[in-house]
């Protein structure tokens, strides 16, 4: 079996998983949190999001995280953007690429971003055309690409129908997301399939959440397939406040160590980037929930 030589991550740490945080972490955090995952190497981290601060109060501080950010060249920072006025509000921070984020489940698009799917695809079609337009790369999420919280098992044809819609509005690339962490391999693969019956390997990633402890297994059956971009979160923080009793992303300390150890580059330094999620675990008085960073912490101490 070939193994992509290489794996991209994308860190969406400072977005996934701070959305869901009750108390207001400060801007600054957030912002050194960014530059530690540069540090540590990552190209690409999602940052925050342009939503409405009443449905995510927590991104309410966007405009000033992207003026905070002491850029690095070669990395890609990338805000989310649901709608024209998000993308309006975004484009003054000069973000590298936006996400529009639809779902396969018509109960997840009404609950986190209140309109069906077709509404859905008409509001990102306006917003596609104006960032690339701008020139900025557009990447869509598809939400519960396996499983709802409100209606359980999603089948593949309801991801390859809302792969099809963003392709024909000019999105660039998919996320096949697990938003409750439900799947296992087989059924992430035949998601997987879905999106690329419409966009090529290399426009595809997986975006695994960890609630049950599938999303290492998730990822490495998608690597069987050919499959080289993943979104993961540092210190495996994070949850969709629209997905209640979802965990955070698989940690992205845990994923470099899977990839590493099968002789897969990453361009990530793994203790630098165990210090980064060591940083936010600090700032948030709770411990790392990758099992890989408290393993190595613990060498380190011994
Ligand atoms: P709505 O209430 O239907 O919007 O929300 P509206 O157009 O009717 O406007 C209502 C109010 O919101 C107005 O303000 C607008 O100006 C304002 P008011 O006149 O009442 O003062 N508004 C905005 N404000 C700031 N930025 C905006 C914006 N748009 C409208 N962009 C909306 C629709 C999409 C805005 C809302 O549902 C929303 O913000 N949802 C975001 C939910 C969210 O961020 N979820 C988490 C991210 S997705 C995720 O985590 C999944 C992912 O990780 C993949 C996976 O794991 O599945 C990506
Ligand atoms: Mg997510």
């Amino acid at each position: 079996m070939a193994y992509p030589s290489f794996v991209k991550l994308v860190d969406v740490g400072p977005r996934d998983g701070l959305q869901n945080e009750q108390h207001m972490v400060p801007t600054h955090i957030k912002v050194q949190l960014v530059h530690l995952l540069q540090d540590a190497g990552l190209k690409d981290i999602e940052v925050t999001s342009f939503v409405s601060p009443k449905w995510v109060p927590q991104m309410a501080d966007n405009l000033e995280v992207m003026a905070g950010l002491q850029r690095k060249p070669g990395v890609r920072y990338a805000v989310l953007t649901p709608n024209l006025k998000g993308l309006q509000a975004a484009l003054p921070s000069q973000p590298d690429e936006i996400v529009v984020f639809g779902a396969a489940s018509e109960a997840f698009s009404q609950r986190n971003i209140n309109c069906s799917i077709e509404e859905s695809i008409e509001r990102f079609r306006e917003v596609v055309s104006a960032a690339r337009a701008a020139g900025i790369h557009v990447r869509g999420a598809i939400s519960c690409t396996v499983g709802c919280p409100y209606e359980g098992e999603v089948a593949p044809a309801s991801v390859e129908k809302v792969a099809r819609l963003m392709r024909d509005i000019g999105v660039q690339h998919v996320g096949v997301a697990d938003t409750i962490g439900v799947g296992t391999p087989i059924k992430v693969q035949r998601a997987m399939e879905a999106a690329l019956k419409h966009y090529d390997l290399s426009e595809v990633s997986g975006h695994f959440h960890d609630t049950y402890g599938q999303a290492l297994a998730n990822t490495l059956a998608c690597l069987q397939m050919g499959v080289w971009q993943f979104d993961a979160s540092v210190a495996g923080l994070g949850g969709c406040p629209y997905a209640k009793g979802a965990t955070g992303n698989v940690a992205t300390e845990d994923v470099v160590y899977l990839l590493h150890g099968m002789g897969i580059e990453t361009g990530i330094d793994l203790d630098r980037l165990i210090d980064a999620g060591q940083f936010i675990s600090n700032a948030l008085s709770r411990p790392t929930n990758s099992r890989v960073a408290k393993a190595l912490l613990n060498k380190r101490a011994s």
